[in-house]
């Protein structure tokens, strides 16, 4: 490299998922970057979803031949390249222009299943439309007016999205003292569907205002039940609300906290997926998101048993950092980290990954 190459000069130093979200920072308007980095409240679930991946150490075997590698998984009952998903994440394009469709082609050149959120910034038919290989799924928020639920769902069926992910952990939305005092203003597709465009520029909590608080487990029924897509139930975090979820029909939960944005102290999805999956075994495909910085976080989950791992701020920091390209290589730094963790753990194939990989870090030992 020449000293005034600064292409490569920025690719060398952006190595990891953290170089990302510190480049992020310097790009991203205060707005943009209060709304994307922040949490619920005093953010102590923000933070404890890294942390809790840390909280478990690797049990590494060696020996055991691992020349040829496998990520792949089965994934409601599809075999997936690997076991990365992107998480649906309101208003994309407050972090470049490119905003989903930038995610799109990121998602489709890794293979990667996207979620699409309700409230993309750009229309659900133009996503679909510019990456036609990807795999993607609806993130539905559900509104008092099951008309405009069902319309979004039956474009999504048109547009061939594989699954309907309903979140279920925004009845209302959290406290979110950062994003308060930052103010972005957004826009989105679906928020005609939903407001008077003739107010003023919403806020996300304006928009989110809009989701039916009293959403039950009949609705998933009849939502399971009405489409032809599988459901998965997206917030769960306990051990009684998964088995709920099997015996409304859902075909998968992600063990979620919303990325510490709806309610502070809630429990990290790591912490609850031992509870999570003893409840339900395989009834259901058991998915978790919250803090998934490293691949050996991807690892620990799968170790855990979830079938696959969703991957939500880490997306937008090499979104905004580079459009369509960072969010992909974000992407591809995560699976390399992966194949490595792969190997260092004498696991070649991820189907492989069990309990017997990971352990409670002894480095926490006698600390309350
Ligand atoms: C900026 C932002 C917007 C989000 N918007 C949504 C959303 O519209 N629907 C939803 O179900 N989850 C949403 N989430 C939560 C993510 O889907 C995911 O659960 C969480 O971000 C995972 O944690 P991580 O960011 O630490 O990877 C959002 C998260 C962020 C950071």
């Amino acid at each position: 490299m020449s000293d005034d190459d600064p292409a490569a000069a920025t690719a060398l130093s952006l190595l990891t998922l953290g170089d990302y979200e510190r480049a992020a920072a310097t790009v991203l308007d205060p707005a943009a970057l209060g709304y994307f980095a922040g949490g619920a409240a005093d953010e102590l679930s923000l933070h404890d979803n890294v942390l809790a991946w840390r909280r478990l150490a690797i049990r590494p075997r060696v020996l055991v031949g691992v020349g040829r590698r496998d990520p792949e998984v089965t994934v409601l009952g599809r075999a997936r390249p690997h076991p990365l998903i992107v998480a649906p994440m309101a208003y994309q394009g407050l972090a470049h222009a490119e905003a989903e469709i930038g995610t799109a082609r990121a998602s489709a050149a890794t293979g990667s299943i996207m979620c699409v959120p309700t409230f993309a910034t750009v229309a659900h038919a133009a996503i679909a439309a510019d990456a036609p290989a990807g795999t993607r799924w609806l993130q539905l928020y559900v509104f008092p007016d099951r008309g405009i639920t069902r319309e979004l769902i039956a474009e999504a069926v048109e547009l061939g999205f594989e699954a309907l992910v309903v979140t279920a952990d925004l009845p209302v939305v959290g406290v979110r003292d950062r994003e308060t005092r930052t103010e972005a203003t957004v826009q989105s597709s679906t928020a005609e569907l939903v407001r008077d465009e003739s107010a003023a520029a919403p806020t996300p909590a304006d928009l989110a205002g809009n989701v039916d608080p009293d959403l039950r487990w009949s609705d998933i029924e009849a939502f399971a039940t009405e489409f032809p897509l599988p459901v998965i139930v997206k917030g769960v975090l306990t051990p009684e609300d998964a088995l709920l979820a099997a015996e409304h029909g859902a075909r998968g939960i992600v063990v979620s906290n919303h990325g510490g944005r709806q309610l502070d102290t809630a429990l990290s999805a790591v912490d609850a997926l031992d509870g999570v999956l003893d409840s339900v075994g395989d009834r259901l495909d058991v998915l978790v998101d919250g803090g998934v910085r490293r691949g050996t976080d991807v690892l620990k989950a799968l170790a855990l048993g979830a079938r696959a791992v969703l991957v939500g701020r880490p997306v937008l920091w090499g979104l905004a950092v580079g459009g369509a390209a960072g969010a992909q290589r974000v992407l591809e730094i995560l699976l390399d980290e992966f194949d490595r963790a792969l190997a260092l753990t004498g696991c070649p194939r991820a189907a492989d990954l069990n309990r017997s990989f990971v352990t409670a870090a002894p480095w926490l030992a006698g600390r309350s």
